[in-house]
């Protein structure tokens, strides 16, 4: 056998082996056992049904690693007609995060400094989902990005919550010039703020799933 049939043969059993090696890993990566039960469990359904939203935080900023992460979730979210409607904007300044947690809490009414409760509850960062009106599905889109951001949250070990008024804060005068200052054209609107951060204190568990959820039908 010649050297040149040698290498042809030692290269096809190493593509043969690091191939094998791919496809448990990606196997693996997918599916995870219980080690109480052996059950095999997949990974992907079990971060959806354990995500919960979290209104409590660690003091330390999201790591760029886990936002990005997140952030990239967010943009593979499905669009109708794949028009990709949605923008995210990361805010990280704790004073431009009170200015806008400000705005939201006003919309209940006049904000009172000395008792103020903040509804971004202190999270070190904010991703404010907007969407662009001219694409007519761009509230269900918004929202796919706004449900991937939650889950790829929770898949990296950060704590979040859909926090509700984008619409309301992003329609004040003040909320206006932000988006001006950011670069956003009017024809948009806030969908929803998704706080970030590292939870702090007890795991919240989840209210049962109401007894008619699911309705199959012939
Ligand atoms: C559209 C929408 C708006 C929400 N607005 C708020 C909000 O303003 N403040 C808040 O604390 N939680 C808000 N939440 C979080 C819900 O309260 C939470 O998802 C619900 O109680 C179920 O809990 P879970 O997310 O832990 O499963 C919102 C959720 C959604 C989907």
């Amino acid at each position: 056998m010649n050297k040149n049939k040698i290498a042809i043969i030692v290269l096809a059993a190493l593509l043969l082996i690091t191939g094998g090696f791919l496809y448990k890993t990606l196997d693996e990566m997918k599916n995870i056992k219980n080690q109480t039960t052996g059950e095999m469990k997949n990974v992907v359904l079990e971060n959806l049904k354990t995500r919960r939203s979290i209104r409590s935080f660690k003091k330390m900023q999201v790591s760029d690693e886990d936002l990005n992460a997140v952030l990239e979730a967010g943009t593979y979210a499905p669009s109708g007609m794949n028009k990709q409607p949605s923008l995210m904007v990361v805010v990280q300044n704790p004073d431009t995060i009170n200015k806008i947690a400000k705005l939201n809490a006003s919309v209940f009414g006049p904000v009172d400094d000395s008792n103020f409760k903040n509804p971004f509850y202190g999270a070190p960062t904010l991703v404010i989902v907007f969407a662009d009106t001219t694409s007519h599905t761009y509230l269900e889109d918004g929202s796919l990005v706004m449900g991937n951001l939650l889950n790829a949250a929770h898949a990296v070990g950060l704590g979040s919550c859909w926090i509700h008024r984008a619409r309301e804060v992003f329609q004040m005068p003040e909320g206006k010039a932000l988006m001006k200052q950011w670069g956003i054209p009017e024809n948009y609107v806030g969908i929803g703020n998704c706080i970030l951060g590292y939870p702090e204190g007890e795991y919240p568990v989840a209210r049962p799933r109401k007894a008619d959820y699911i309705r199959k039908v012939d």
